[in-house]
């Protein structure tokens, strides 16, 4: 495509390279201001305005929603109204809308309810009680972290149990195995699973995979430093 692009103006050489290498995946690493969101918005342009890309074929993924809105906004001004048509967001929400329409094989019906930090809190406490388990000498707010990281590694109560390298991992998997009973029985995700399902649906359901492949055919992950090892699978799936 020709360098005169106005969408190319405006950018150092580093990153008018990154905007035009239109195929396959972009993982963009570069350090905080440094212009990542910028080359990744340049790049969604260059798509849609001069290669006749349709915005429904894109997907962008940031991590925080701060991050999301930015990207958004810009997309507007950069594409216009056809930006709507495009699938921008968090991680998380991408996730969870997928699992709405999805879930089905991963045991989740369309309405699940997903748990903010209180929510697991208590959840946690009465796993605790199912396990038998003081809260003083094992503190929630402790366990719900080793939870979390078992959760952002793919690894489920029994995976905790057979890898669990300290006391306290072992007994987090005890309290793990109620927490994720309870769950289930609630139709209830927690923020980890949004990802995990995911990636777990994604790798375990063919037809699923080779659909959501098919339609997006341009991913673009912004912030990929915070990234851990559940969305990185995310995107390579
Ligand atoms: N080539 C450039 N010329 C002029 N301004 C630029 C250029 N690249 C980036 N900027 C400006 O620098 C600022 C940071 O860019 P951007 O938000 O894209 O960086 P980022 O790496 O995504 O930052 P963050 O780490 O905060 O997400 C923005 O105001 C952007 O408009
Ligand atoms: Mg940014």
């Amino acid at each position: 495509m020709t360098l005169t692009s106005d969408i190319l103006e405006g950018l150092n050489p580093e990153q008018k390279e990154a905007v035009e290498s239109i195929d396959g995946p972009l993982l963009i690493i570069a350090g905080p201001g440094s212009g990542k969101t910028r080359v990744i918005t340049h790049r969604i342009a260059h798509l849609v305005r001069d290669y006749g890309v349709s915005p429904y074929r894109i997907l962008s993924m940031t991590f925080t929603n701060k991050a999301a809105r930015e990207m958004r906004d810009r997309l507007e001004r950069l594409v216009g109204p056809r930006s709507e048509s495009l699938t921008v967001g968090t991680f998380h929400s991408f996730c969870a809308r997928f699992l709405r329409r999805e879930g089905e094989p991963v045991g989740l019906s369309s309405s699940f309810s997903i748990y903010d930090a209180d929510d697991q809190l208590s959840l946690i406490k009465r796993s605790l009680q199912m396990a038998d388990l003081d809260p003083k000498q094992n503190p929630p707010q402790a366990i719900r972290s080793v939870i979390s990281r078992a959760k952002s590694v793919m690894m489920d109560s029994r995976g905790l149990s057979q890898h669990g390298q300290s006391y306290f991992e072992e007994v987090s998997a005890r309290v793990y195995h109620h927490y994720e009973e309870l769950l289930s029985r609630n139709n209830a995700v927690d923020f980890d699973d949004l990802l995990m399902k995911s990636v777990q649906l994604l790798q375990e359901q063919l037809a699923v995979r080779e659909k959501y492949q098919q339609r997006y055919q341009y991913l673009m992950v912004d912030e990929f430093q915070d990234t851990n090892v559940a969305q990185y699978r995310l995107a390579g799936l």
